[in-house]
């Protein structure tokens, strides 16, 4: 175990929110702490504002912005933390699912006074398949939000995962008057728009103590008092290991805006959070303790401004060292590749790196070789698994406009699509190509970058379909599925047959009516469909 120390220290993590939950604050803050970052304001947001949803080039120059704070490390209190950025836009949701394939951990942000949002519910599902340890940040306390019990209970049900919260509100809203830390049993206290100071945390290990009553009013104090008792008596003291098996998720309440909450959930962080984990590949788990050095790659960000075409491979480091200038081996392509000028993302700046270790992140300059999902090894013959395509949710027929150009627009769409743009389908027994999206917008930047890079001109076809499944089952039994389905039966890249359903009627109709079919969520035969 060359680099045990080294390992031990990284923390490698994205933080998760529906829009506007407060992700990019809670990032800045985050950088605060870690000195990556001297003054409040200075992390612009890169999330994609609405009003610019029409606008695909603005959002791409943005999104060329974001290159820059893909990955932003930090040291604090001597961890070192890679903070792996995701983008706010529901439309690039899948660079989201993606990104959460290379992280060990996630912090999850939640606006109290919305609850659980519908792009919470599905960056939760994802964590779940991985079983990926989740902390949760209640933000906005600040504002009039809901009951924090209310809270916590939705949270279980619809993101299926155990609670438990670590510290708790006192109040909300305009009487917000802070948050008691559980665990190391202190209070601190929040007065609007003045910054928390460590003179404001009090250590109150016996609540029954009058001066809470002097300090938070006797109404409030009553209520802590009556709500520590309620958690006391549900909850048992905090279990590591169930955070860790992704079972249970621990709480903290806070305002973002406001710094406040951020640093009892920072420092806990550094206690619990996982340090790089093993993963799996299709012969074995490979440890990051691994002496030999292997990666993947899972994103690829291509600027498709046209006076900085440029394409960056992102490689999380999964065991052993990457170095600079060393020939590695290229799994899916059997050839041995070597870089020159890897970049980190210390500070926030982009600097050539010589050598990165499990946990870390490394930008590579690419011009065609990798697709998503791509091992790099030091000889080794593995792919990591579990970086699978999710159902996308629009469907588009490509239709070629100018049949002088196929040959083109055929190369063009597949690197497209092994970029993670979109996902490529063909018709079953056919050759019409099915494009599947997250959201409208690929299909603007399908188009656009088909006639500037490859001189294809293309449109689309909007489809009926609003979700793919792939499916397995008895061959014969599924021969007939797909003759009897044909309309609905395509193939994904690897050739793997795909069922797209009209509606969910339809979906549970047909599994329903085929028991010994199985359909799943994911293109790696791994989840279900629930
Ligand atoms: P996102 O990245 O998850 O999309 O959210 P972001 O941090 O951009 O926050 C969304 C809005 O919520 C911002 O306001 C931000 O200032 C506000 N916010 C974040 N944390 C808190 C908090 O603890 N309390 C309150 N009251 N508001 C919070 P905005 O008006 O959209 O943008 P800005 O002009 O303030 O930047």
């Amino acid at each position: 175990m060359k680099y045990a120390h080294e390992i031990e220290k990284r923390k490698t993590f994205a933080i998760i929110s529906h829009p506007d939950a407060g992700k990019t604050t809670l990032t800045e803050k985050l950088l605060l702490f870690g000195g990556a970052i001297q003054t409040a304001g200075a992390v612009k947001s890169n999330k994609i504002k609405k009003h610019a949803t029409s606008d695909f080039m603005e959002i791409e120059r943005q999104r060329g912005i974001s290159v820059a704070t893909s990955v932003m490390s930090f040291e604090y209190r001597e961890k070192l933390i890679n903070l792996l950025d995701t983008p706010g836009h529901k439309d690039f949701a899948e660079d989201t699912y993606r990104t959460l394939t290379a992280v060990d951990s996630v912090i999850l942000v939640i606006d109290c006074v919305k609850g659980v949002e519908e792009q919470t519910e599905r960056l939760m599902e994802v964590c779940r398949m991985r079983d990926t340890p989740v902390i949760i940040f209640i933000n906005k306390m600040d504002r009039d939000g809901r009951n924090p019990f209310d809270l916590m209970e939705e949270v279980e049900k619809k993101l299926n995962i155990k609670t438990q919260p670590l510290t708790w509100p006192i109040n909300m809203g305009r009487e917000f008057k802070g948050v008691y830390n559980i665990l190391d049993k202190s209070l601190l206290r929040f007065q609007a728009n003045q910054k928390a100071t460590d003179e404001d945390l009090l250590d109150l290990p016996d609540l029954n103590n009058p001066q809470l009553d002097s300090l938070l009013g006797e109404k409030d104090a009553a209520v802590l008092r009556e709500d520590m008792e309620l958690i006391n008596g549900v909850y048992e003291s905090f279990d590591q290991e169930s955070y860790l098996n992704g079972e249970l998720a621990p709480v903290f309440f806070g305002s973002a805006v406001n710094n406040f909450g951020v640093k009892d959930m920072l420092d806990m962080f550094i206690r619990i959070a996982p340090s790089p984990r093993p993963r799996m590949t299709d012969q074995r788990e490979i440890s990051a303790y691994d002496n030999k050095f292997s990666g993947f790659i899972f994103k690829i960000h291509a600027n498709i401004d046209p006076k900085h075409r440029d394409r960056v491979a992102f490689l999380r480091v999964c065991s052993g060292k990457f170095e600079r200038n060393t020939f590695y081996h290229h799994v899916r392509l059997d050839k041995n590749v070597r870089f020159s000028n890897p970049y980190t993302f210390l500070a926030r700046e982009k600097n050539v790196v010589d050598d990165a270790y499990p946990g870390d992140v490394v930008g590579l300059f690419d011009t065609g070789n990798f697709k998503i999902g791509d091992t790099l090894t030091e000889g080794e013959n593995y792919f990591y698994t579990g970086i699978p395509s999710f159902s996308p949710e629009l469907f588009k027929e490509l239709v070629n406009n100018d049949p002088m150009k196929t040959k083109q627009l055929e190369k063009g769409i597949r690197q497209l699509t092994d970029e993670g743009v979109a996902q490529l389908f063909t018709q079953h027994g056919g050759n019409r190509k099915i494009i599947g999206c997250v959201g409208d917008l690929q299909f603007e930047v399908i188009q656009y970058r088909l006639l500037q890079e490859y001189g294809a001109a293309c449109s689309f076809r909007t489809l009926p379909y609003f979700k793919a499944c792939w499916i397995k089952g008895p061959q014969d039994i599924v021969s007939n599925f797909t003759r009897f389905k044909q309309a609905n039966i395509v193939e994904d890249k690897e050739g793997n047959l795909v069922y797209l359903a009209e509606s969910a009627w339809y979906l549970n109709t047909e599994r329903t009516n085929n028991p010994e079919i199985k359909f799943y969520i994911t293109s790696d035969f791994k989840h279900e469909l629930e």
